[in-house]
């Protein structure tokens, strides 16, 4: 017969016995006590039994562990308190617990006086350790791994959007273990910098809420002289125990450049790179990196992370050419534009000066057609203004 919870009060009922059931939530791969008590009179006997089919646990009498009958799935993993048995206590640790062990355990005790029984709700909890964003072409993938029972995912942007905007798919595995994946993707509203994207990953029962979120932007550097790359935290960050993590993507590896911790206040500097953030503006939310000599193109991944919560950003600096060549080409610019006025100034000037003459001799009807002449003139200045726009690009 197995012990259902109907059956269970049927049974205690019926006997009128005194039954108890306890509900008790492991952790997985944790150690987990299952709670028994009895009145010790001489001559205990204990059987733990998982009522699934009756499997045998653990087995105690005349003063010894009695295993021979175990189930294998519980092979070495039970023991009980031989020391408080005398007491009364009639325990069973069961340890590294698994996904399989969940469900209704029984424990039967007797001694001189007589027998009782117990209940004991197994759950297993595998909690959410941690939580993962990146962008994958034009999706931003959240993901996290290990998690029981099946947790859900939610995301929202900063600024936020209507939530229909932001239409998500999420796939949740299982692996061997019993234990689940989510993974979940959003599509990109427009500009990839135009939003922070704020994934969470819940636990089933509520009790466990993991935050990521993701701004991915890009800056220019000029070329000589210092830097600064922003990385502000998002409102919702809470200030109060948290790191601050900047690093640079080299290879696919992720290089260390300073990290600061808002409990010390100390900054902590890897490598020689001459960086630098400021303590205060950290503080109250401003993880902006300043680079004393030219940042390099490439990556910079800035991380504020706290309990449960991360904000990253991952920030694209392009090197602008250096100035050399900018003003060069502010130059050749004004070499075009520059004849081009004079030229004007002087046909202008010309016709003015013509006009007046002819003015003097001959009927005003004339200046229209001075007038329509100068017309293909100026389309000509236009034309040259296009083209050097077009050189630029
Ligand atoms: C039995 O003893 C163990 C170890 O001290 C303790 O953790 C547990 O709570 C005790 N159980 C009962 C029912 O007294
Ligand atoms: C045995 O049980 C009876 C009543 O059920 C009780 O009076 C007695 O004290 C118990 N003896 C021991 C040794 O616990
Ligand atoms: C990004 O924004 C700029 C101006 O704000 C716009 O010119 C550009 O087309 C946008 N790009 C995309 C992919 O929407
Ligand atoms: C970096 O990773 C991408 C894909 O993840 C791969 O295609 C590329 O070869 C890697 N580059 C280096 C330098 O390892
Ligand atoms: C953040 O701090 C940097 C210096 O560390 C400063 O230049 C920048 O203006 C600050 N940004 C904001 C939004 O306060
Ligand atoms: C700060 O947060 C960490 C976890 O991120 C925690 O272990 C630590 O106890 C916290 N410290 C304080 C003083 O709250």
């Amino acid at each position: 017969m197995a012990w259902t919870p109907t059956a269970v009060i049927l049974f205690c009922v019926w006997t009128f016995t005194e039954c108890t059931e306890t509900q008790v939530v492991c952790t997985f791969s944790e150690d987990c006590v299952l709670q028994c008590s009895f009145k010790a009179a001489g001559e205990e006997v204990i059987h733990w039994t998982f009522t699934h089919k009756e499997d045998p646990v653990h087995t105690y009498y005349l003063d010894a562990d009695h295993l021979e009958h175990q189930d294998q799935r519980f092979k070495g993993r039970t023991s009980l308190f031989n020391d408080l048995i005398r007491a009364g206590n009639a325990s069973l640790r069961l340890r590294n617990s698994n996904i399989q062990d969940i469900g209704r355990y029984h424990c039967y005790t007797s001694t001189n006086n007589g027998s009782q029984e117990s209940w004991v709700n197994v759950e297993v909890h595998a909690p959410i350790q941690s939580v993962g964003i990146e962008m994958m072409g034009d999706e931003v993938s959240c993901s996290s791994q290990g998690i029981y029972p099946a947790p859900r995912v939610s995301w929202i942007t900063d600024p936020p959007t209507q939530s229909d905007m932001l239409k998500d798919s999420t796939q949740t595995s299982a692996d061997p273990r019993g234990l689940y994946s989510v993974q979940s993707r959003v599509r990109i509203l427009g500009n990839i910098s135009d939003h922070t994207y704020v994934c969470s990953v819940t636990s089933a029962d509520g009790t466990q809420e993991w935050t990521t979120s993701l701004r991915q932007q890009e800056i220019n550097s000029v070329n000589e002289g210092s830097t600064i790359i922003p990385c502000i935290a998002l409102r919702t960050f809470n200030l109060h125990n948290f790191t601050l993590t900047w690093a640079f993507i080299r290879e696919n590896k992720s290089e260390v450049i300073l990290t600061f911790d808002s409990l010390t206040k100390q900054t902590v500097g890897h490598g020689t790179s001459q960086a630098k953030v400021d303590p205060d503006q950290v503080l109250s939310g401003n993880g902006s990196l300043w680079l004393q000599n030219t940042a390099q193109a490439g990556t910079y991944t800035c991380s504020f992370s706290a309990f449960q919560i991360q904000h990253l950003v991952h920030t694209h600096v392009k090197l602008t050419p250096a100035r050399k060549k900018e003003s060069g080409g502010n130059r050749s610019r004004l070499g075009v534009i520059l004849p081009v006025i004079a030229v004007l100034v002087l046909l202008i000037t010309g016709m003015i000066m013509y006009a007046r003459r002819r003015d003097k001799r001959s009927p005003p009807n004339r200046t229209t057609e001075d007038a329509a002449e100068m017309e293909p003139m100026r389309r000509d200045s236009d034309s040259s203004h296009t083209e050097d726009n077009r050189q630029q690009d």
